[in-house]
């Protein structure tokens, strides 16, 4: 039976109290931490970058899986390494070298995912789904935090998931973007390895509460 995992995504979290708020859900047992950088020029929000890579790398042991929604991802993987990420995503919208992108992201030490649009072919991971240890569905249109789950994503994850199954078995699905209580059983059930989370994690009543039953719904 396979562990599904759940990363919240902390661009949901208070940032008045993020070393907190990282160490209760450290201890509600997620698996890794989402981390959402936003350039205000690939998407329209600008988030964060290295800097508060490296400084929730230096509270907490979790998995730092980044996400990077910015163009030209190239100039920015040494240093995201550099700040203690441990996958490093891209977007196939953001990389005409897709596959000398994620040679660099891997010759760097770390995991290399990539990750493409709602709009966005699932045929344009063909070429590249043999080399990557991640694949990442969004299903919603990157930039914000706390949007709605896009339902016609799911056909797409169950391609990627089959196309996945077939070329490189080792590589994992993740999604991201407005999963919730009402979502994570079906989009489980589509093939999917790993969870990301962020308005139904960080902006509930009771945090760890949230996390127990997003994770009683996908063990
Ligand atoms: C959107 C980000 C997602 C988002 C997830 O651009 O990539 O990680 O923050 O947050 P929710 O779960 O609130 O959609
Ligand atoms: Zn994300």
């Amino acid at each position: 039976m396979k562990k599904i995992k759940l990363f919240p995504s902390i661009i949901s979290a208070d940032f008045t109290n993020l070393s907190k708020q990282i160490k209760i859900v450290e201890k509600a047992g997620v698996d890794g931490l989402h981390l959402d950088v936003m350039d205000g020029n690939f998407v329209p929000n600008i988030t964060f970058g290295p800097l508060i890579v490296s400084a929730i790398k230096s509270i907490t042991s979790l998995t730092l899986d980044t996400h990077l929604m910015i163009k030209e991802p190239d100039r920015y993987i040494e240093a995201f390494v550099k700040a203690g990420s441990d996958i490093i995503t891209v977007h196939v919208e953001t990389c005409p070298h897709l596959h000398r992108t994620i040679q660099i992201i891997k010759s760097n030490g770390v995991k290399a995912g990539v990750t493409l649009n709602p709009a966005t072919s699932a045929s344009s991971l063909i070429e590249i789904i043999k080399y990557v240890d991640l694949i990442l569905v969004m299903t919603v249109n990157p930039g914000f935090g706390g949007q709605n789950f896009i339902p016609e994503m799911i056909e797409k994850i169950k391609i990627l998931s089959r196309l996945r199954d077939n070329i490189n078995p080792s590589a994992v699905v993740q999604v991201d973007g407005g999963v919730s209580l009402k979502n994570a059983k079906v989009i489980v059930e589509s093939g999917v390895d790993i969870l990301v989370a962020g308005n139904s994690i960080f902006n509930q009543k009771n945090i760890t509460l949230a996390i127990r039953k997003l994770k009683k719904l996908i063990i």
